[in-house]
């Protein structure tokens, strides 16, 4: 949710920040803007719309400058207009701010500004308030000589008493003030090369390169200039300059950090020869769900190594229940995740959306493991999840994408998927990783239980046959695009499965609503009879994913139920079913036989592909589906 890049430097800050922002686009694109300190004056662009207008608008009139910051917006306050694109400023008009996330108590900080006299406001946004605030703390300490929060600055006061650090003050102080979540860079025209980042509740990263520091939302917008990065904490505050840089704590204390490597480079993060991220990222699933399991199978063991779970081999046999928790696919990989470790471990496993289960008192059992489970690992209502578990002393695991998220780094430890950079604002990839992690988990714990070493074994196996057979399955693009050309014109579809397959279907459905707008469910197959049965029609296809499973008959019931209603209907199947429904199917998509507890892993992908290719013959922005964004740090 919004992408803030900032940058301060001997180059031109212009187009790093722009081209910063086009790497962050996929958090936010309803509006963005930039702000370059260019001698005594800010230069601003800002604008509705997509970064290609901001970009426009730059090449008319290109702002110049060696520090600045810059925004990409997905919006909560005010509406997505010029007016309230970032940055913001403050009542002077000489401190710029871009935000990333959400001032719940901005009304009543608003309405004491305006008391105090300040009418100079003129969006409808939280954050042009946190600007007006910490400019008049920086203002009235000015001429107070007092630092913002009324005490002498421990020099006794003016001159030492930097701009640099009356400015940093002033974001304490104001931050201090502040209900919510934020990830901010500001600048301030009076004082040169210097930026003041801070964090809480919204990622922010530091990027260090030589003679010039970057500040980013995401290691993405910076990793073309520097692999060197700083993950900052919740109430970090940074001044960055060009050499150097400090953290402190918005309650005034020092800082430490800790230097990492990004672990990928700027190809990783580029389309190449793919139309868009989102087909790129189908693409990648054989080689990223090896990467998911590179190093964690055991042969001679006949288990799973999940080394990062950081638990003796003593309380992984003791765990007595397992709480999924995430959102969105995310969920769904739960939701298999449910069936994988119930019958692979036999340990009772409930999945709860992470918003829902935050906010709730869910009855626990002391030997709950709770998994919170996020592609980027800052899903506001996922991490909300967390720190509910954590906080009544249930062992919290994280499956995260993103190294060093805020998921990754304040669970008791977790499974990294390696996924790579997923852009695409539809997640497929991640899908898979986490199903195969799952599996992994499910093999792990059934391992400490009744699951004998050839079981075991043939779990393994299972699983290093999967890059392999999604070789296969990936060369089914080409005929769900004719299905997708074939059903272009209909309104919506349905999605049915069983079983593992149920929650297939759920995240068919949400891919399908995602990219094309059509209405789409999902629901388990025979729930069809219990009500969904009087939507089919001639012009609703449904999609049937049954494989050639244990309850392979039982969807065929379901499939002739709707056929009966001159439903349409898209078989993926497998095996022997290929025969058996292409007598009764309109269209049939052929997966290969595998073992039923993996086969979520090989039917969703030619459904992502079906909505993909839909999507593309409708003419819509793949990658960028109205109103969404990648990543959701707001509740
Ligand atoms: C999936 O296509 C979505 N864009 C969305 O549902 C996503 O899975 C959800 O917001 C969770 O994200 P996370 O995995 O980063 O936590």
């Amino acid at each position: 949710m919004c992408g803030i890049v900032g940058y301060v430097g001997r180059s031109e800050a212009a187009p790093i920040l722009l081209d910063g922002l086009r790497r962050l686009e996929y958090r936010g694109y309803d509006s963005a803007g930039i702000a370059i300190v260019n001698g005594d004056r800010i230069e601003t662009r800002k604008c509705a719309g997509r970064i290609a207008n901001l970009g426009s608008l730059m090449a008319e009139n290109p702002p110049a400058g060696h520090f600045g910051i810059s925004h990409t917006r997905w919006a909560t306050h005010g509406k997505p207009t010029d007016q309230n694109a970032h940055p913001h400023f403050d009542a002077t008009g000489k401190l710029a701010l871009v935000h990333n996330g959400v001032i719940e108590n901005y009304q009543a900080l608003k309405d004491q500004l305006i008391r105090d006299g300040d009418k100079n406001f003129s969006s409808d946004t939280d954050t042009e308030v946190l600007a007006h605030l910490i400019g008049k703390l920086y203002e009235d300490s000015a001429t107070t000589d007092t630092r913002p929060d009324g005490s002498a600055p421990a020099n006794g006061g003016a001159p030492s008493y930097s701009k640099k650090a009356r400015l940093v003050d002033a974001v304490r102080a104001a931050l201090r003030q502040v209900i919510g979540t934020y990830g901010i860079a500001l600048v301030h025209r009076d004082i040169p090369d210097f930026i003041v980042g801070a964090r809480r509740g919204s990622p922010l990263v530091l990027g260090v390169g030589k003679n010039e520091n970057f500040l980013a939302s995401d290691v993405s917008a910076i990793v073309a200039h520097t692999r060197d990065a700083v993950y900052l904490n919740d109430f970090d505050v940074v001044a960055v300059e060009r050499d150097r840089f400090e953290i402190s704590s918005v309650a005034g204390e020092a800082g430490s950090y800790e230097l990492r490597k990004v672990e990928f480079g700027d190809t990783d993060i580029k389309k190449g020869d793919y139309p868009h991220f989102m087909l790129k990222e189908i693409f990648e699933q054989s080689g990223s769900v090896r990467d998911a399991l590179r190093g964690r199978l055991s042969h001679e063991e006949c288990t799973a190594k999940l080394g990062g779970l950081n638990m003796s081999a003593a309380q992984l046999r003791d765990v007595g229940r397992v709480v999924l928790t995430g959102c969105g696919t995310a969920l769904h990989a739960a939701m298999v995740g449910e069936y994988l470790i119930e019958a692979l471990a036999q340990i009772p496993t409930e999945v709860e959306y992470a918003s829902e289960f935050r906010h709730r008192n869910s009855p626990m059992t002391r030997d709950t493991l709770v998994f919170a489970i996020s592609q980027s690992g800052e899903t506001a209502d996922t991490l909300g999840a967390l720190r509910e578990s954590k906080r009544k002393g249930y062992r919290t695991l994280g499956i995260c994408n993103n190294v060093a998220s805020t998921i990754a780094r304040e669970s008791d430890g977790g499974v990294y998927m390696h996924a790579g950079p997923e852009i695409g604002v539809a997640a497929t990839k991640s899908f898979t990783s986490q199903v195969t992690i799952l599996t992994a988990i499910g093999l792990l714990l059934g391992r400490m239980r009744h699951l004998s070493p050839a079981q075991g074994t043939g779990i393994i196996e299972t699983l290093e046959a999967l890059p392999g057979q999604i070789d296969q399955v990936l060369k089914l693009s080409d005929q769900t695009k004719a299905i997708a050309k074939k059903y272009a014109s209909v309104n919506g579809m349905l999605f049915f499965g069983r079983q593992f397959n149920f929650p297939v279907a759920l995240e068919a459905a949400l891919k399908m609503k995602e990219i094309t707008y059509l209405f789409a469910e999902g629901h388990p197959s025979a729930e069809l009879k219990h009500g969904i049965i009087a939507l089919v029609r001639s012009d609703l296809p449904s999609v049937f994913i049954a494989p050639d499973d244990a309850v392979f008959s039982k969807n065929v019931n379901n499939i002739e139920q709707v056929r009966a209603r001159k439903g349409p209907v898209i078989a993926v199947t497998s095996g022997e079913g290929v025969g058996k429904l292409k007598k009764i199917a309109d269209d049939v998509i052929e997966i290969p036989v595998a073992p039923e507890c993996v086969t979520p892993i090989l039917s969703v992908i030619p459904l992502q592909l079906l909505a993909y290719h839909l999507a593309v013959e409708l003419g819509l922005d793949v990658d960028k589906p109205r109103n969404l964004a990648k990543s959701v740090t707001v509740e």
